[in-house]
């Protein structure tokens, strides 16, 4: 017989709102992450936005070659309290080259925020975190960025974002000019105008005036020009435009869309306030057996690994997200794939790098499990054992490098930092079956590659030379054993499975015409 949840549990689950952030690099995505924590209370006052150096870095960067290079490389969830809602916000790489990260950090958000630099708006790595939120079906939010440079006709931006997403989106709030004349937003629901005024450095809360759209005092706020304009614009949001509907959102259909500058403290706070309101509670989860719900019994899953988190824990972290239940710190669960019981007693939330024991999670929250070693991507925790998902999407590699140790006597280091990166998603691993040479690396892009090398040498000790090679395609094998452990240039993956590296798509067709009794088989569909 199921239990009925506890009102407890129940309000818990209700309050939580898990998600992520999709950008392209520079639309302001660390500014806005700064800015929520602020508004959240969970920063007193927002540092310098990106980790350049000599500057304060965001709470979310903690990495030395994030810092040099002012660039997010790994995941962490931050977590803060507004308005009574329990948020946490899964800080996802924006840097194009960091995808593998990414896409598992999407599979842990009930929802995401879009952010479009204002000049620029829907730009490629957008386009492809888009994608993936897509799959999997979650809301998306949008906030429209840096306002207070010359912007594109906010009209234009929302066609961009219909046609190149394909996704219907609704403007919540309209911006009043833009650049140097950017006056503020008018709120659509509200009909009111939020009026922005600059403050030296953006540092502290931004003060909101408010007035109605027929308020005679709105002409002398913002000039009679862009008031007539926005008189306009409003009309014909409202004539022509869809209104937005909450359940089109929730079904990954339809965008809400907010203009703000991050940077100015501007428009962050209105979109927060929506977001609590809009933004969904942790739903079902889909697992073998079908769908959890999260007033189930605890399960949770692991999304993400992280090696050497910090230099005074020197440890693994894996990310565990909360699909059902109460987790309690000290539990004994049931670990899915191996059938082990663990005591769950090293649980810790991530605020940069200071660690807090978590006592208890619910569903949607994040919870940093010290890895000893058995955890891998995708694996569940629950307390019957029974618990297991579907499968996890892992992204393709598209370019391949080969790795040379230099000082063969640190071959055991080299093979645990080889391995302990290549679970966390850093570089995807090949090794040639023939045993003799070194294992090739695959990755989405070539930076990948500095940062493997980078980590190996700050947190292994082991110095490497890396070579980009010309292979781009990769293609898994099948056929009988014989036929495919014949097969010259053949290679495995971290799971044993065989795998062949192509120069291009002929060199790949050509082989296939070559070789009929070797299956090339198609890559995976999610990403
Ligand atoms: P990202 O995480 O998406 O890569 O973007 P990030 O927040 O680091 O912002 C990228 C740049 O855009 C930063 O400038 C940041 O200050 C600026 N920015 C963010 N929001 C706004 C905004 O609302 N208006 C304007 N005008 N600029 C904004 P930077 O030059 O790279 O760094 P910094 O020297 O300003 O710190």
């Amino acid at each position: 017989m199921t239990q009925q949840p506890s009102a407890q549990l129940q309000g818990e689950i209700d309050r939580r709102r898990t998600f992520a952030i999709i950008s392209h690099p520079d639309a302001g995505k660390t500014t806005i992450t700064e800015k929520l924590l602020l508004y959240g209370g969970a920063i007193q006052e927002a540092g310098s936005v990106t980790a350049k150096q000599g500057r304060s870095h965001t709470q979310s960067d903690w990495m030395s070659i994030e810092q040099q290079r002012g660039i997010s490389i790994s995941s962490s969830a931050l977590t803060f309290e507004y308005e009574g809602r329990h948020i946490n916000l899964l800080d996802t790489p924006g840097h194009q080259d960091f995808s593998e990260d990414t896409y598992r950090t999407l599979t842990a958000a009930d929802s995401a925020l879009m952010v479009l630099d204002a000049a620029r708006g829907v730009q490629a790595q957008t386009e492809k975190l888009f994608a993936v939120c897509r799959n999997r079906g979650i809301p998306i939010l949008t906030f429209v960025n840096k306002m207070d440079r010359p912007a594109l006709d906010p009209f234009e931006l929302l066609n961009q974002v219909e046609e190149s997403l394909g996704i219907t989106a609704v403007p919540l709030t309209w911006p009043i000019g833009d650049g140097p004349d950017f006056k503020g937003v008018y709120d659509l629901q509200t009909k009111r105008v939020l009026a922005f005024e600059r403050t030296s450095g953006g540092k502290h809360r931004a003060p909101v005036q408010t007035a109605g759209l027929d308020d005679p005092q709105l002409a002398e706020l913002v000039g009679s020009d862009l008031a007539a304009a926005l008189a306009e614009a409003v009309e014909l949001i409202e004539g022509a435009l869809p209104e937005f509907d909450l359940e089109t959102f929730l079904r990954g259909e339809m965008t809400p869309v907010f203009f703000g500058s991050a940077m100015n403290n501007f428009g962050v706070e209105h979109f927060l306030s929506n977001f609590v309101e809009l933004a969904p509670a942790p739903g079902p989860v889909e697992t073998s057996a079908g769908l959890r719900q999260p007033t189930d019994e605890f399960a949770g899953f692991i999304f993400k690994l992280q090696a050497n988190m910090s230099k005074a824990h020197r440890d693994r972290t894996a990310y565990m997200r909360v699909m059902s239940g109460e987790f309690d710190r000290g539990m004994d669960v049931i670990h899915g794939r191996t059938g082990r019981k663990l005591r769950l007693s090293q649980a810790h939330t991530l605020f940069a790098q200071d660690r807090e024991k978590v006592e208890e999670a619910y569903p949607g929250d994040i919870v940093g499990l010290v890895n000893p070693g058995v955890f891998q991507i995708g694996d569940v925790v629950s307390l019957s054992g029974k618990v297991s998902l579907p499968s996890f999407p892992r992204f393709t590699p598209e370019t391949f490098a080969s790795v040379y140790l230099k000082d063969v006597g640190k071959r055991k280091a080299f093979m645990k930092g080889l391995t302990q990166l290549a679970e966390e998603g850093v570089v995807q691993v090949f090794y040639p079956t023939d045993g003799a040479r070194e294992p090739f690396l695959g990755a989405v892009g070539p930076l990948q590659f500095e940062v493997f090398q980078a980590r190996m040498e700050e947190e292994y000790k082991v110095e490497v030379e890396m070579s980009v090679t010309s292979y781009s395609l990769v293609r898994w094998l099948a056929g009988d054993e014989g036929s495919v452990a014949r097969f010259a240039r053949s290679m495995e993956d971290d799971q044993g499975r065989p795998v062949m590296l192509f120069r291009s798509k002929y060199d790949l067709d050509y082989t296939a015409e070559q070789h009929p009794e070797i299956e090339f088989l198609p890559l995976p569909k999610d990403l």
